[in-house]
């Protein structure tokens, strides 16, 4: 079959290496797709947001299936223009991948059906919001409703800080439109961790566990970042956190969207906090995490293009969904200055070393070809993960390959994965 993965990252980059390895497929495309997809796809330069082109891509190269990688384009609606245009497509429609989309949606869903979350307001009124601020408890969780690629989230210590935070959401309009809406909500403690799931409408399989590091610096520091580095599983996912989850959370939101006439098909990623309350919904997304499916996908045993399928079809009952039983860490390599400001088209060297080791990949999020070069072409340059028998031996596989790639402003965290040695 011909399959066209809609993306640019390292996660469609884990995606294209887990179809490339199915019997079923003849032939990848990506759009637009990046350096290092191109080893298993024709990549074509189409934005994920172009949709009439993406479309007629589709139909022109006879796509047997479509699977959309990014949040933007699932949000906006591409999976319902091209089940419009008759081509077969994973991921979430319009009206489902809302759980990701709106953070007020997600909560009032969450509220209704009795799903654990942290207690929240929502806001369309900017002197509301503030009004409400005045008698909270501090530190209080500001979210714009919307997309704004994982920087909407505002943790505020005082009154002023939030006033402030009001402000730059609602009317500075820091995320656009995303900040139209917005949710107050209590700051909760704990330990997060990312479980990502394949879901048919009905049925719902959970992949492994993994935990990421949002922030840019050692320690947790600095900015919010789209993900530095990912560890899986994650030791603190213990069958008692399992257990809770089968029973309150995971099920139970695929029955709220499909009671809500938004029957949910594709990933779902449930980032949760360990509270002291037991695990809470922090947020939805409706596709894999970045950099969770890099540790994630590889692990996996199943032919993907088999779950996939059995996802649109509404046979995942049958799926006996496996992981291998070792683990794996993926560490960022960015470029200085991410997630601010950064230089680019630097040549990366070294890439082929990862052909020589099994258990090892180099998992590419910005990079292009330079004509036969690959340089670097964003802040998140590329993940290198490694596999080994447990989280201490994968950590030292990766931060050993992480010396075999050279590419001028290289930066990375040098503390993924340090939960490990509490666990
Ligand atoms: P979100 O995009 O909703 O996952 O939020 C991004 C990050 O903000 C999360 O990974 C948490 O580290 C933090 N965060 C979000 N909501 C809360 C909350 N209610 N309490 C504490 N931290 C939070
Ligand atoms: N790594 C977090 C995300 O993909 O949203």
């Amino acid at each position: 079959m011909k399959v066209l993965i809609v993306g640019s990252g390292g996660r469609e980059h884990a995606i294209a290496y887990c179809v490339a390895k199915s019997d079923k497929v003849e032939k990848i495309y990506c759009t637009p797709g990046n350096a290092g997809i191109a080893e298993y796809a024709e990549c074509a330069p189409i934005g994920a947001m172009e949709f009439d082109k993406i479309t007629a891509f589709a139909k022109e190269k006879e796509i047997d299936l479509v699977i959309v990688g990014m949040d933007d384009p699932l949000v906006g609606g591409l999976v319902d223009e091209l089940e419009a245009a008759g081509v077969r497509t994973f991921g979430p429609r319009k009206n489902a991948a809302i759980l990701e989309g709106s953070k007020a949606f997600s909560k009032d869903l969450m509220k209704k059906y009795n799903i654990p979350t942290a207690a929240y307001e929502n806001f369309t009124d900017p002197d509301q919001a503030i009004a409400y601020l005045e008698t909270a408890k501090f530190p209080i969780v500001l979210k714009a409703d919307g997309l704004a690629l994982g920087k909407g989230v505002l943790i505020c210590n005082t009154l002023e800080e939030a006033k402030e935070g009001v402000r730059t959401i609602m009317l500075d309009k820091k995320f656009g439109s995303a900040g139209n809406e917005m949710v107050i909500e209590e700051f909760m403690t704990g330990r997060e961790v990312s479980v990502l799931s394949f879901v048919d409408g009905n049925t719902i399989k959970t992949m492994t566990s993994a935990q990421d590091h949002k922030r840019a610096g050692d320690g947790d520091t600095g900015l919010n970042t789209g993900g530095m580095g990912t560890f899986s599983p994650s030791p603190f996912y213990t069958k008692e956190v399992e257990d809770f989850c089968n029973k309150y959370i995971y099920q139970a939101t695929v029955d709220a969207m499909k009671a809500e006439g938004r029957p949910f098909k594709g990933v779902i990623f449930f980032g949760l906090m360990l509270t002291e309350d037991g695990p809470k919904v922090l947020e939805y997304n409706a596709r894999f995490g970045d950099p969770e499916a890099q540790v994630v996908l590889p692990r996996m045993k199943n032919d993907m293009i088999e779950v996939v399928e059995a996802c649109i079809d509404g046979t995942l009952d049958q799926v006996d969904l496996q992981f291998e039983d070792n683990a794996a860490v993926c560490v960022v390599l960015a470029s200085d200055g991410y997630p601010v400001a950064y230089d680019k088209e630097f040549p990366i060297s070294g890439l082929e070393e990862f052909k020589k080791h099994e258990g090892y990949y180099c998992f590419h999020a910005g990079t292009k070809f330079d004509g036969d070069k690959i340089v670097t072409n964003g802040g998140r340059v590329l993940g290198v993960t490694a596999k080994g028998k447990d989280l201490k031996e994968a950590r030292a596989n990766a931060y050993a390959a992480t010396e075999w790639v050279q590419f001028d402003n290289k930066y990375m965290r040098h503390d993924i994965g340090k939960a490990i040695d509490e666990a």
